[in-house]
């Protein structure tokens, strides 16, 4: 079995049914605080708490968990930098209880859900592994505290890990199971469309004077699919033993503006809607490429679906049938 924490989330729900139709059995551990209850299909749903230590040792004496694909997390930027202490106590004890309890059942493969929030503001245009990391919120020093404390365990107890730093997860599956689906929501895309269904007054952008060419912040979108295969192809790997730990990034290697994400959203839903023009958000860099050579040299895996038309028309299709049709 395969254990997935945060399997009911976003991209946790995704990789749960990739493994599946993988063949791999997976097991899904989540408080439901930020996960879906009805994002889960066909699949053991163990509802626990990765801040109480039991919860997740019990998981490993009651069933034969042979790897980990760790989501589990508060992953709000803004969030995070208001109260920091939930993501501590959320993202690294927890993450902590979860490595504890790995090594005493000697389970030693793990995927681990990192993020390019871990290099902060970055010197150069394509952002590479060896970049240094300098998170700039409490989100991404979570995210690298746990980085290195996978290092550390990995050294002492044998365990074999890749740690996966996404870029911007977007899009859904159309099998129309899952989706994102934010309380609040902040993300780019699912706001957009929102303002397009008319169930937001107008879409907003954070800054328009920024140093990019339209003066809005360029990020690398990459579907939720192709983040989910990437999962999949790791864990293989790592429980063949042809990969070695690592840190893998993942994205396209391709920039898309504000702007242009909102033209692509404009295209998809065939319709106008108002665009304001407001302040940047603090925080935010002004662009976020990933350097993607690396994984798919180790992995053999690339991005398949994450043309951002693609990611949008997937996304608007979840949306309609999340929050229905448009006004
Ligand atoms: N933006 C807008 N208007 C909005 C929402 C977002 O202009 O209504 C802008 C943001 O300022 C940013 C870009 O759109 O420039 C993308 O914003 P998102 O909130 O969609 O994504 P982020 O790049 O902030 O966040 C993503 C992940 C985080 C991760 C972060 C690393 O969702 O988990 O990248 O920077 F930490």
């Amino acid at each position: 079995m395969i254990l997935v924490t945060g399997g009911a989330g976003y991209i946790g729900s995704h990789t749960v049914r990739a493994l599946q139709r993988a063949g791999y059995e997976p097991l899904i551990f989540d408080d439901l605080s930020t996960g879906h209850r009805d994002f889960v299909v066909e699949t053991a749903l163990i509802e626990g708490d990765l801040r109480r230590r039991d919860d997740i040792r019990q998981v490993f004496d009651r069933f034969p968990v042979e790897g980990v694909i760790h989501f589990a997390s508060k992953a709000l930027v803004g969030e995070s930098a208001l109260d920091p202490g939930l993501y501590y106590e959320n993202n690294v004890v927890g993450g902590l209880h979860l490595l504890e309890a790995m090594a005493h059942a000697g389970v030693d493969s793990l995927i681990f859900s990192s993020s390019c929030a871990t290099y902060g503001v970055p010197d150069s245009g394509m952002i590479r592994e060896e970049h240094p990391q300098r998170p700039i919120n409490p989100y991404g020093e979570t995210k690298l505290a746990m980085e290195r404390a996978i290092r550390w365990f990995g050294e002492a107890h044998g365990m074999r890990w890749l740690s996966l730093r996404y870029f911007n997860a977007a899009g859904a599956d159309p099998d129309g199971i899952s989706g994102e689906d934010h309380d609040p929501e902040t993300h780019l895309i699912p706001l957009v469309l929102a303002a397009a269904a008319g169930q937001r007054p107008a879409a907003e952008i954070h800054g328009t004077d920024y140093p990019t060419p339209d003066g809005t912040c360029i990020r690398d979108y990459i579907h939720v699919l192709d983040l989910a295969e990437a999962h999949v192809e790791g864990l293989k790997r790592l429980m063949e033993g042809t990969i070695s730990s690592q840190a893998l990034n993942l994205g396209t290697g391709r920039g898309a503006s504000v702007r242009e994400v909102i033209d692509v959203c404009r295209g998809v839903v065939g319709r106008s809607f108002p665009v304001l023009e407001g302040p940047r958000r603090p925080g935010d860099p002004p662009r976020l490429v990933a350097a993607v050579e690396r994984a798919y040299r180790e992995l053999g895996w690339e991005a398949r679906h994450s043309e951002l038309t693609e990611i949008v028309a997937s996304a608007w299709a979840w949306f309609l049938r999340r929050h229905g049709a448009a006004s």
